[in-house]
């Protein structure tokens, strides 16, 4: 395979587009970045064994460099049985060996530190997997005993125990109870192989303190949390009744699972450690529940300094829609101090641009069942949102977290077979959800090599041949790309940045979005007309170029397009 360029890693001077020097030494980098979000199984196969790894990472990181991202970060690269991708973890201080070794995750920090490019890794503190040492020696353990003080245990109800002890349902479909024999049941908020920790303890408290030390003695420049709303339950005997997940918060923090007032304290102690360091190590929860205010406050500066806003996503297309969410996350942000985040698309959901794609109020669990064909998919319409989105979300104050393949303009395989799926999700609904691997499908980095340059072995889930129209090859250097384009947004984004705060500016046309920072400008049409637009144009979503919109005073900005301008 031709990915593997480590001696291009060797020397870090310059990627072609930008000078780099060595990483910003500003320790705040983090509240205004572009992170780059890499899901390892899927990225580059360094090996040839079908599975992405950290030899592939590395080899992919002059592309990541020259895209121009602050930082990348690493979906779990730990030892797994890979029962949910690697959010089941067997020891959260290793790497698991089909992935690489410790020394191979050394090599590949200081050579993207070289690049000026930082790293983030994943805490899975939520859960373990089920074959995790600690679980392996509750199972082994009586009931009552400390190995089983670790993880929630609780005795059946009903005749015979028989029955779960609560209505607490699975993530992933359910009971998120599990029995072991013995007339005890263990919680699983996701899937069976995935058993809660209790956070009552001291020795899992402890024990994730050395996790982050682990990392950030290894040079990490942050974290990642997944499920950070989970860790604080209340598990007082009777246990209450929850049936709707946290679809249906109460918002007051009185909710026996999610987002409990007492979950601050653990993040507070997190950031002293994260503290200890030079510079402080930043770190950025996953609270996935709507959004709402009290989702802010894992990003005040004493706890994790950052949440992701989910908002964005969730967003219909619309210019109401994105305005409204705009508006709102800025302000909640500002009120707790935190940095604001916007995400288009990640491991968990559907490809942005297939949402835009779709008609609005597609159902995508119903359409990904129907293997993406009970409702035709309009390519154009989702590129062209996409790249529009795109240079609104690079537009804003905060950090923009991007997913593997976005900057390719990648769409969701809506048509996996079912017999290669892999997400948990498929079997744990009785086959009713297909579940997340539409978008983990391995990336496409050349049109016309073995699994389009992912690697020499099968990859783990097929790749379709439309993938080729999608390569990295095949969108280097056409003006008209997406690459393309992301590579220049990410490039302006680093001198236009202004400490400005956004201000609104009403176009004559409300389906036409306009928002400022200081003189850098970008309007977004969500019309079907054009629009004429005054002043210097710096970047357009248009495929036409910016030669072909610019006017006199400035250009035509055609529907479903954005573009960056100064005034
Ligand atoms: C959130 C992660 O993003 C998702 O992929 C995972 O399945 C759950 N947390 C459980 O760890």
């Amino acid at each position: 395979m031709t990915a593997l360029l480590p001696s291009a890693v060797a020397a870090p001077a310059t990627t072609g587009r930008r000078t780099v020097s060595g990483m910003d030494p500003d320790p705040g980098w983090w509240r205004d970045a572009v992170v780059y979000q890499i899901y390892p199984r899927s990225f580059a196969d360094g090996d040839g064994d079908g599975i992405g790894d950290l030899l592939g990472i590395r080899s992919r990181l002059p592309y990541l460099a020259d895209l121009g991202v602050d930082a990348v970060w690493l979906s779990p690269f730990y030892p797994s049985p890979l029962a949910d991708g690697g959010y089941d973890v067997v020891d959260h201080r290793d790497v698991d060996p089909r992935l690489g070794t410790l020394d191979e995750f050394d090599d590949l920090v200081a050579d993207a530190h070289a690049l000026g490019v930082r790293v983030i890794v994943d805490v899975v503190p939520n859960h373990t997997s089920d074959r995790h040492p600690w679980f392996l020696e509750a199972l082994a353990s009586p009931r009552g005993s400390r190995a089983r003080g670790r993880y929630v245990f609780r005795d059946g109800t009903g005749p015979d125990g028989a029955q779960p002890p609560s209505d607490w349902r699975s993530h992933f479909g359910g009971s998120a109870w599990q029995p072991v024999g013995d007339g005890q049941w263990y919680l699983h908020l996701f899937a069976r192989e995935q058993p809660d920790l209790n956070w009552d303890q001291d020795e899992v408290r402890e024990d994730f303190l050395t996790t982050l030390r682990f990392w950030a003695d290894r040079g990490v420049d942050g974290f990642r949390v997944d499920v950070a709303h989970a860790l604080a339950k209340d598990l007082r005997h009777p246990l209450r009744s929850q049936p709707h997940l946290d679809t249906r918060l109460p918002l007051d923090g009185s909710d026996p699972l999610y987002d409990r007032e007492e979950v601050h304290e653990i993040y507070r102690s997190w950031r002293q450690v994260l503290d200890e360091y030079d510079p402080p190590r930043m770190a950025v929860g996953e609270t996935w529940t709507p959004t709402n205010p009290r989702t802010y406050l894992y990003s005040r500066p004493d706890e994790l300094g950052q949440v992701f806003d989910f908002s964005l996503l969730k967003a219909q297309w619309g210019a109401a829609s994105f305005r409204d969410v705009v508006t709102r996350s800025l302000a909640e942000q500002l009120a707790v101090g935190g940095a604001p985040t916007w995400v288009l698309s990640s491991h968990d959901v559907p490809r942005h641009a297939t949402r835009y794609g779709l008609p609005p109020g597609t159902d995508l669990d119903a359409w990904l069942a129907g293997d993406g064909r009970a409702v035709p998919l309009d390519a154009e319409v989702a590129a062209r949102r996409a790249r529009a989105a795109t240079l609104l979300m690079l537009a804003l104050p905060g950090s923009a977290y991007l997913y593997q393949g976005e900057e390719l303009g990648l769409l969701e395989v809506a048509d996996l077979p079912a017999d290669r799926l892999q997400d948990p999700v498929y079997e744990r609904t009785g086959h009713a959800l297909k579940g997340r691997d539409g978008c983990r499908v391995p990336i496409p980095w050349t049109a016309h090599e073995r699994a389009f340059g992912f690697g020499d072995g099968e990859p783990w889930l097929p790749q379709p041949e439309w993938f080729a129209d999608f390569a990295a090859s095949t969108q280097e250097g056409r003006a008209d790309s997406s690459l393309e384009l992301y590579r220049r947004a990410i490039a302006q984004r680093r001198t236009l940045r202004r400490p400005d705060p956004v201000r609104w500016l009403d176009q004559v046309d409300p389906e036409v979005l306009h928002l400022a920072r200081g003189d850098w400008h970008c309007v977004v049409s969500f019309a079907d007309r054009d629009h004429e637009v005054d002043g210097e144009l710096l970047l357009t979503s248009d495929r036409a170029g910016e030669q072909d919109v610019r006017t006199a005073d400035g250009f035509v900005l055609r529907p479903e397009t954005a573009a960056w301008f100064r005034r």
